[in-house]
């Protein structure tokens, strides 16, 4: 997890390296710190908290080095505390480190430097880093390459995760820095220089980039850089050039990213559906270019992701299933990975991460492609880890998300997943083309009926802010509505801390009913009209027992029945937690905002999950 930031030029670095951490925070936030360089001094000022405390610590504005290195921490190893912050330096104060990831042999490493003299200050895994680096260092012989040298031979002995960026005192001109299973890109300036774990925070200095894959070293002056393999022989590398705009990485007028990635989604799901459907047209995937004899080689397809990204996969389930005739087993990546699942050469593997960075579903996929199975990835970050690993990737485009609560991606995910669905169904020739085609052409009508959804926010504004002390909250459906449910309980609990159930209605009579009693809050989602009636039925079960009721719904129903009724349009049930959700992720952040609560960094999360 956690937010790296670098910086070498000619500018003072102390704040473009908080500029850039604020923009990071999202990725992690109990602690934050800075190193920067001058006059043959490493200056390192942390503490714990958020970024915008630094501002606090005496002496950061006096700062004038032009070379540095920052970290806003999300604790694994060592409580969030200022020694536990980083950066962290070796025992002889020449090098500052910050890391992200994970070190798995760390007390090994830390029984060995100890061994040698060495002793430490923090809990944490990352601290043997600096000091493994210095071992390195005062063993060889000094030449013009002993810093990059030093952190190449540190960088062999770790088992795990890591981007690091390494300051070194010996070397004020120089920044080196390597990735292993966690993200860093390089930015490209004029006399100048950056790093960061996430585009989005020095794009207002850069759109051009170099990513670094697993296994990269790079040393950086102000003026060049170099690229190394895992074995230090020098590689080249391609610039990229982002056409991301830097408002759409900034708040844009909305009090929260969380709000604004919400107000997105007509666009994001317009430039998801892209140039992948036109009117009258095939669904365009010749990227993946799949043979009808490829797709009946398979006898599952497995959708597997962690958390919003799962329910996405959840909600297409039942499409895949119908239209290509085609086992579908959705699973959570943690799962998965350590349950020896039943793959081979006949399988599928779709794997879904918005961040394309969170460990499990990368390991998930590693797996499934040792296992001999076809793997697309579908993220939303260029070039992001699980993009790199599979073997076809397909980007959902829905803009940088920041707000760690998804919104637009999970939007997003399912658009593409449909797109994805009606291009092998095509194929396959699996359905008439006239069941195709009407779904093609709900799906081209989504933008429109999701501006739509959000064009009256105050009823469910209203109905938040009669329920925003509730203990719990349930929610209800069936067939794709119960996904929207699971997903709709995920946000609920994530943003307002709120404990929330997921059931399918027809299963709340088989136990979870003893839980409903008086005035408890019950959210049903009725929009596919073969399920309606026996989801009201189970409904009206709860408001027998005296549930206050929320319906979200595209279908006729008795409106007098329920407490407040969202009333959405009308589209193809196989898609319709597109527009379902919305209102629902409206509700959980109207109701965060009522309590009170960091809507965009809640409580012990963090955007990207690169750990177990
Ligand atoms: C979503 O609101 C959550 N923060 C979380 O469940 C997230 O979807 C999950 O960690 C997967 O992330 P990814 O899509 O980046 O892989
Ligand atoms: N494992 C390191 C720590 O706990 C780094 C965590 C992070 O990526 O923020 O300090």
């Amino acid at each position: 997890m956690c937010g790296i930031v670098g910086y070498i030029g000619n500018k003072k670095a102390s704040p473009i390296l908080i500029d850039g951490l604020l923009k990071l925070e999202y990725r992690g936030y109990d602690s934050a710190g800075i190193s920067t360089m001058e006059n043959g001094f490493i200056s390192n000022m942390k503490d714990k908290g958020r970024v915008k405390n630094l501002y606090e610590i005496p002496g950061i504005d006096d700062l004038k080095g032009v070379v540095g290195i920052a970290h806003t921490r999300w604790a694994t190893h060592g409580k969030p505390a200022k020694e536990n912050s980083h950066p962290h330096m070796d025992n002889h104060n020449i090098f500052s480190v910050v890391h992200n990831g994970i070190i798995e042999n760390y007390q090994e490493l830390k029984e060995f430097l100890v061994q040698n003299g060495y002793h430490f200050l923090s809990q944490t895994d990352t601290e043997i880093i600096p000091n493994l680096i210095h071992y390195y260092y005062v063993k060889q012989d000094k030449c013009h390459d002993s810093l990059l040298k030093a952190v190449h031979l540190a960088c062999n002995d770790l088992k795990g995760s890591y981007a690091i960026e390494v300051l070194c005192k010996d070397a004020p001109d120089t920044l080196i820095v390597a990735r292993k299973d966690s993200p860093l890109v390089i930015g490209v300036g004029e006399d100048e220089n950056y790093v960061s774990s996430d585009i989005p925070a020095i794009l207002s200095y850069t759109k051009n980039f170099y990513l670094l894959n697993d296994g990269d070293f790079a040393k950086l002056s102000k003026h060049s850089i170099s690229f190394y393999d895992v074995n230090l022989a020098p590689i080249e590398k391609e610039l990229k050039s982002i056409e991301w705009d830097v408002s759409a990485c900034e708040k844009d007028g909305y009090e929260d990213f969380m709000l604004k990635e919400i107000y997105e989604q007509p666009k994001s799901v317009r430039e998801t559906i892209g140039s992948r459907l036109k009117k009258g047209e095939k669904v365009n995937f010749e990227d993946i270019g799949f043979t009808k004899e490829t797709l009946q080689h398979f006898h599952k397809i497995y959708l597997v992701a962690c958390g919003t990204a799962m329910h996405a996969g959840l909600a297409i389930k039942p499409m895949l299933e119908k239209l290509c005739h085609i086992d579908v087993i959705v699973d959570i990546a943690s799962e998965f990975r350590y349950r020896e699942p039943l793959i081979d050469d006949k399988t599928l593997c779709i794997y879904i991460s918005q961040s394309g960075e969170t460990a499990d579903t990368i390991a998930a996929l590693k797996l499934s492609k040792m296992k001999g199975a076809k793997t697309i990835a579908i993220s939303n970050v260029i070039g992001s880890s699980i993009t790199r690993e599979a073997d076809y990737t397909i980007y959902t485009h829905a803009g940088p998300e920041i707000a760690v609560a998804s919104t637009k991606a999970y939007t997003s995910q399912i658009t593409l997943l449909a797109l994805l669905c009606l291009y092998f169904a095509e194929v396959l020739e699996s359905v008439p083309y006239d069941v195709i085609n009407t779904i093609k052409e709900e799906l081209l009508l989504l933008p429109e009926k999701v501006s739509e959804v959000l064009k009256d926010s105050e009823q469910i504004k209203n109905f938040a802010n009669k329920v925003y002390e509730e203990k719990d909250i349930f929610f209800l459906g069936r067939g794709t509505d119960y996904t929207v449910s699971q997903e709709a309980s995920l946000k609920l609990k994530e943003i307002s801390y709120i404990h929330s159930e997921a059931y399918a209605a027809g299963e709340l009579k088989h136990g979870p009913i003893a839980l409903i009693e008086n005035g408890i809050t019950v959210v049903g989602i009725l929009t596919d009209p073969n399920l309606v009636e026996k989801s009201v039925s189970n409904l009206q079960e709860v408001i027998t027992r005296g549930a206050k009721t929320l319906i979200i719904t595209n279908q006729e129903i008795n409106q007098t029945n329920y407490d407040e009724v969202i009333t959405i349009p009308y589209t193809n049930p196989l898609i319709s937690p597109i527009l379902s959700i919305i209102p629902l992720q409206l509700f959980s952040y109207y109701i965060s905002k009522e309590k009170g609560l960091d809507v965009d960094k809640p409580r012990n999360l963090a955007k990207s999950v690169t750990v177990e």
